[in-house]
């Protein structure tokens, strides 16, 4: 192949000089994987996806998973669609939060001449673009902004892992958030359960749901926690920090609004009928803001209503929690923050944390939480309370008729609940 003969020309001529290096190269010299998960040849890090950032110049932002101990130079080669590629040196970013875990969720920066017409790009820790060959490359998305999106409302659940079967659960929290307005929910899949996976595969017949493959525990040793000194591990929690950014900028240019929530939480609105009113309202009052948090509230799956009006027979045999039966909220603790969540506008936010944004251009502001909170059914934080200490907070039971007969019928088609008439 007479382009790479030329390539270890130039090599051996310029030995220092590969930074920003032009060249073309034939394009059957490189793979673009289509893998969520990629190594980097040669070290322990990991790359996960590639987006042009419009705001920092167009420069191309990987989100990456760097082994905090091992930090080497990295490189960049990225090649538009007549195989002219260039080298550059990164710029790494390692995100503030890592929990103290070895790995991190990083972003690998590319700077240089030419970033936006580029269509794929590999990290390498050499910069000898004759390497080129050996490197598998990522597609680069977010080539264009968008003023208008495909969705209003994104919902991002990251990680799934073990065997997490909670399929009532879900489908609630999936019908509730359809009639609240949600078009879109991606979910990062490591593992799951036998009958919740009937369940996604349903919706994602559907088109609602977005799955995509998170096979992190091939790489690492991943955690079940987020405290490293307590649950062990290479990175926290099956790598939710890296899901969570990636979710962000795969929505970017996609969805006007996106929701930062874990499977059993459910982003509500108290005074409004919908995530579009809510959000209208909020936008209008707040119009520099991006960063929207909700407090989450707990609900105790111990504690159960007492009419039993929603134990319903026709679940009895479906596994997981039946939210419905769980309106028993615990009261704020003395001196003690709610956990938060978040609704944001992606094009606002540079780096997110579980709980907070790191990094990013607007405003936040702190929702109150009697216009919308977090419906989270869980296991209690305070278990000595008895429910005479607890709140009663009915507001799931509002779209009862609508929701009821809408599980049934996912159900139904989801191959989970015989069909009866
Ligand atoms: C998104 O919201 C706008 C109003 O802001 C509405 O006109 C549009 O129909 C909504 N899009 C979808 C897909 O529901
Ligand atoms: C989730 O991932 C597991 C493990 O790769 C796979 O067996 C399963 O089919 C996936 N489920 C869906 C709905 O994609």
């Amino acid at each position: 192949c007479r382009s790479v003969i030329f390539l270890c020309f130039l090599i051996s001529l310029l030995p220092e000089q590969q930074l920003a290096m032009q060249t073309a190269v034939s394009s059957e010299t490189s793979r673009i994987t289509s893998n969520s998960i990629t190594s980097i040849k040669h070290s322990k890090h990991l790359i996960v996806s590639a987006f042009i950032d419009h705001r920092i110049n167009k420069a191309i932002r990987v989100i990456s998973i760097i082994r905090r101990d091992s930090l080497q130079p990295f490189y960049c080669i990225y090649c538009n669609d007549d195989n002219n590629c260039q080298t550059a040196e990164a710029e790494v970013q390692i995100h503030v939060d890592h929990f103290g875990f070895p790995f991190g969720a990083s972003d690998v920066l590319c700077h240089g001449a030419h970033t936006q017409s580029a269509t794929r790009v590999a990290i390498s820790t050499s910069a000898k673009i004759s390497e080129i060959h050996n490197e598998d490359f990522l597609p680069i998305k977010n080539e264009k902004t968008h003023e208008s999106f495909m969705f209003n409302f994104t919902v991002c659940i990251s990680s799934l892992f073990d065997s997490y079967n909670n399929v009532l659960q879900f489908a609630q929290t999936v019908e509730i958030y359809k009639l609240l307005g949600v078009q879109h929910i991606v979910i990062y899949n490591t593992s799951c359960g036998p009958d919740l996976e009937k369940l996604l595969q349903h919706y994602k017949r559907e088109g609602i749901l977005e799955i995509v493959p998170w096979p992190i525990d091939h790489f690492l040793n991943p955690s079940k926690g987020w405290d490293f000194m307590y649950h062990g591990g290479e990175i926290q929690y099956y790598g939710q920090l890296v899901t969570l950014n990636e979710c962000i900028y795969r929505n970017m240019y996609q969805s006007k609004y996106v929701l930062l929530n874990d499977i059993d939480e459910i982003i509500m609105p108290y005074k409004h009928a919908n995530l579009q009113l809510l959000m209208e309202e909020l936008q209008q009052q707040h119009k520099d803001m991006g960063v929207f948090f909700i407090e989450s509230h707990f609900f105790p799956k111990t504690q159960f209503e007492e009419s039993g009006r929603f134990s319903r027979p026709e679940w009895r045999n479906i596994p997981g929690v039946n939210i419905m039966e769980h309106i028993y909220r615990e009261p704020d603790r003395k001196d003690l923050d709610n956990p938060r969540k978040m609704i944001i506008n992606p094009r606002t936010v540079v780096q997110t944390s579980v709980h907070y944004v790191p990094q990013k251009y607007g405003d936040v502001f702190f929702v109150p939480f009697d216009v919308c909170r977090i419906v989270h059914v869980r296991s209690p934080r305070q278990g000595t309370l008895t429910k005479d200490q607890l709140v009663v907070d009915k507001r799931v039971w509002d779209f009862a008729s609508e929701l009821i007969s809408n599980i049934d019928k996912t159900l139904q088609a989801s191959g989970l609940m015989e069909i009866t008439d």
